[in-house]
């Protein structure tokens, strides 16, 4: 199983600053995970949640479980949780950091990454292709 974990605010995609994040919902963003998902014939988890808590509960779930890759968009924690960094780094499984818009390229307060230390590797500003291009990297790698 793949585990798509989407952070705080993400539950507004589409109402939420569209000139940013852009027009599609986080439901159309995650049926076109599914369909991907679907065709490569693997099994996916996905959970959103506006908690911290509940973030790092569900990756100790993972690390626990049968969870073989994590993509995971952590929005404004993605700047500073050392909760979710160290829940990360516990797993010795492909993880994917995926931003929607390109971090680096807007405030400076965006343009450090607490997690991308402990993960695989980080798409940030390729919009929602972001997440179906980190999935399919991480059916790569646990296929290979
Ligand atoms: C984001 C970028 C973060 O800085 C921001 O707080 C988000 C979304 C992105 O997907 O571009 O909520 O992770």
């Amino acid at each position: 199983m793949i585990l798509v974990i989407h952070g705080p605010n993400l539950n507004l995609l589409g109402v939420r600053e569209p000139d940013v994040y852009g027009a599609k919902t986080l439901d159309d963003i995650n049926n076109d995970l599914q369909q991907l998902a679907e065709q490569e014939g693997i099994e996916l988890g996905i959970f959103q949640s506006n908690s911290e808590g509940q973030i790092v509960d569900k990756i100790h779930d993972a690390f626990q479980k049968e969870v073989e890759a994590i993509v995971i968009n952590p929005a404004a924690y993605t700047h500073y949780s050392i909760a979710i960094r160290d829940a990360l780094a516990m797993l010795n499984i492909p993880i994917i950091e995926v931003h929607l818009s390109n971090i680096y390229k807007r405030e400076g307060f965006r343009h450090k990454s607490v997690i991308s230390p402990v993960v695989t590797g980080q798409i940030a500003g390729l919009g929602v292709d972001g997440y179906l291009l980190a999935l399919k990297q991480v059916i790569k790698i646990i296929n290979n």
